[in-house]
């Protein structure tokens, strides 16, 4: 199976010009199984949240607590849904002609891009200045997370750490979208020189044969790969018990109980009138 596309350059050379549509459907293809085979799993997996008498211990508890607790403020949901938007555009004009829908995508794709490209760089502001920063970022610190959701996973019932704002599967899928999102978006700014657009005179001259071709497939590479990223996204979205957090993107809060049910107080610290209030009952 070819991988990559090659051309020739006017001095004969054989270059490196595109990565090969077989990669959009391998990924289609993984998004697919990878969401059948979750689903399969998911009929036998244990629940994951935590008992109903730890959380009614803990919601006594913690009285204090408001009965709707902020997860997403209004920037952070307009963002997220500013840069879904953006994202099916992107991936419907560059992908439909691929499976044979033929139009004039390269305008509606560039401007997408546009808009993607400035929500990302307002959501790199925001979370830097005004959110926790660190909450989605994974480490070391994670591994006694890993031990105990793993153990959860297999049934045992285990005292380990829950997740603090953000559980482990949604802060390695956000490493994910960081490295393929800011690729293509970075790759997609220069290719922009390459196409007619009212800023600037088009010049594919501003780099050689062979680096257009790294960028093309730089581009693609990570483009295919965003293909199977948002089809396991929107599956997780779309599944019954974690509705409520897709509900949180929209409306901005979730209940007490699903905080004390779902994350760790002790790691995701929230409080009537407080953000960093430390919930009673916990070390
Ligand atoms: C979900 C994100 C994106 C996906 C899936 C995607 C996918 C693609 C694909 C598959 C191509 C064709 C590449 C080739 O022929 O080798 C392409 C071309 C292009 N993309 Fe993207 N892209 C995305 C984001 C962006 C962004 C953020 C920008 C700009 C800000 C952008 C600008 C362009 C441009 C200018 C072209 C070149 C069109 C041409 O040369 O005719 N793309 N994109």
């Amino acid at each position: 199976m070819d991988l990559l596309r090659y051309g020739r350059s006017p001095w004969g050379q054989t270059i490196l010009t595109h990565v090969s549509w077989n990669l959009f459907w391998a990924s289609l293809f993984a998004g697919i199984l990878f969401f059948l085979a979750h689903a399969a799993y998911m009929l036998f997996s244990a629940h994951r949240k935590r008992s109903s008498a730890e959380t009614d211990r803990l919601e006594a508890a913690n009285k204090n607590l408001p009965e709707k607790i902020e997860r997403h403020n209004l920037s952070a949901r307009l963002f997220h849904w500013v840069m879904a938007a953006s994202m099916f555009v992107l991936l419907f004009t560059a992908f439909l002609p691929v499976v044979g829908v033929k139009f004039a995508w390269v305008q509606w794709h560039w401007i997408a891009g546009l808009v993607l490209s400035a929500s990302i760089v307002f959501h790199i502001i925001h979370a830097t200045f005004f959110l926790d920063f660190w909450s989605i970022w994974v480490g070391p610190k994670d591994i006694p997370e890993l031990k105990a959701e793993l153990l959860r996973e297999f049934g045992h019932e285990v005292p380990g750490p829950k997740p603090g704002k953000y559980p482990l599967g949604n802060r390695l899928y956000h490493l994910a979208i960081v490295v393929t999102g800011l690729a293509v978006m970075f790759t997609g700014l220069f290719m922009l020189k390459r196409v007619r657009t009212p800023f600037f005179v088009r010049d594919p001259y501003i780099l050689g044969d062979r680096a257009w071709g790294f960028t093309y497939v730089a581009h693609g590479l990570a483009g295919v790969g965003l293909v199977g990223l948002v089809i396991a996204h929107v599956y997780f979205a779309v599944r019954p018990e974690k509705w409520w957090i897709t509900k949180s993107m929209i409306l901005g809060w979730i209940t007490r109980r699903q905080y004390l049910e779902h994350h760790e107080p002790s790691r995701w610290r929230v409080g009537a009138g407080s953000s960093t209030a430390k919930p009673a009952g916990q070390a």
